[in-house]
């Protein structure tokens, strides 16, 4: 096995700003180009996890392992021993053994930490109940299209300071950039997740601010996201969050009252009348098709990122995944 430890992506943190930014140059190279990044992953094998259901990261993210030349290992959690309770780090050890890389979606952000510890593999994660990496990724991609650079600029999150928030929170203030979150009393995020996110914002000239008004974090904002009231794991709070998310719909409204031009996130799957409305949701201020269709440029720059061959990235071949012959990114298109 080589020396170097294996490049996990378990986090946004796990990214430095520098790689962030690059990453998204690779994700729009890759946009328009599906050869742009080469093949890094030729001959190698990619497991994708699923604990819970996925339609945007099962499919983009295993459309671009093989766009990248790997071959993609696709399991759900019923499937496997791990349903069955087999210990996480004996399935870690098990499948370092097979695969060169393995992407989970899955429950605590621990059963992440675990297979990174116990295994040789990178890890990546592919959403927990605390991240959503891979999706913040593609949200700012997609602001970036539609509003330019985004140092400087303000973005909303209004309902649940859930995994998505706070992945999205975290990336946007590593670039630089203003976040105002809105969530119901109770609904706040995580104390520790604003924490980082919040020293993200100190560290990047951004900043990241909790509220619980909605107006109050949509002004100046250039997008405002959302996402569902109950996350997957929480349908039995379904109700109860229900009543307590009233008031907290993204609707034409209070799109109104963002900056002008302003763009409406949801990284789907939504739930129409609830956190988002149809008119937004459907209307020509949405860019959650264009947030839906970036899932794809943006994992194949992720996965890029794990294996060190990222455009200008400069790091060496990682544990399990060995760049063959053939398969450097194309010279040039690093901006
Ligand atoms: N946005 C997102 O992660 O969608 P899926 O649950 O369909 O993967
Ligand atoms: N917050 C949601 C996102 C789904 C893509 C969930 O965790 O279920």
């Amino acid at each position: 096995m080589t020396a170097h430890a294996p490049r996990h992506l378990l986090a946004v943190t796990d990214l430095a700003a520098t790689d962030l930014a690059a990453l998204l140059d690779a994700a729009a190279a890759f946009k328009a180009d599906r050869a742009a990044l080469g093949r890094p992953l030729a001959g190698r094998h990619v497991g994708l996890l699923f604990e819970k259901p996925s339609t945007r990261t099962r499919v983009s993210t295993e459309v671009a392992v093989a766009s990248l030349g790997g071959h993609p290992v696709v399991l759900s959690a019923g499937e496997l021993q791990l349903g069955r309770g087999e210990p996480i780090p004996d399935t870690a050890r098990v499948l370092s053994g097979y695969l060169d890389a393995v992407c989970v979606r899955t429950f605590g952000q621990d059963r992440l930490e675990g297979l990174a510890d116990h295994g040789s593999i990178p890890v990546v994660n592919l959403l927990s109940d605390a991240e959503h990496p891979l999706q913040a990724l593609a949200d700012l991609l997609t602001v970036r299209e539609h509003v330019g650079a985004l140092p400087g600029r303000s973005l909303a999150w209004i309902g649940d300071g859930n995994n998505v928030a706070m992945s999205l929170a975290t990336a946007a203030a590593m670039l630089g950039m203003r976040v105002r979150l809105a969530c119901p009393p109770g609904y706040a995020p995580d104390e520790a997740a604003l924490a980082t996110a919040q020293r993200a914002a100190q560290a990047h000239g951004g900043e990241v601010a909790l509220g619980t008004d909605p107006a109050w974090a949509v002004e100046d904002a250039v997008a405002v996201a959302t996402d569902v009231w109950a996350s997957m794991g929480q349908e039995a709070e379904a109700a109860a969050r229900e009543q307590a998310f009233a008031g907290y719909t993204v609707d034409e409204a209070l799109l109104d009252r963002a900056a002008h031009g302003a763009v409406a996130l949801h990284c789907l799957p939504a739930h129409r009348g609830e956190e988002i409305t149809a008119a937004v949701l459907d209307g020509p201020r949405s860019a959650a098709w264009d947030e839906a269709d970036n899932r794809l440029p943006t994992a194949a720059a992720a996965l890029a990122w794990v294996v060190g061959t990222l455009p200008g990235d400069g790091v060496q071949p990682q544990a399990g995944v060995q760049p063959q012959a053939g398969a450097q990114p194309q010279a040039g298109m690093h901006p």
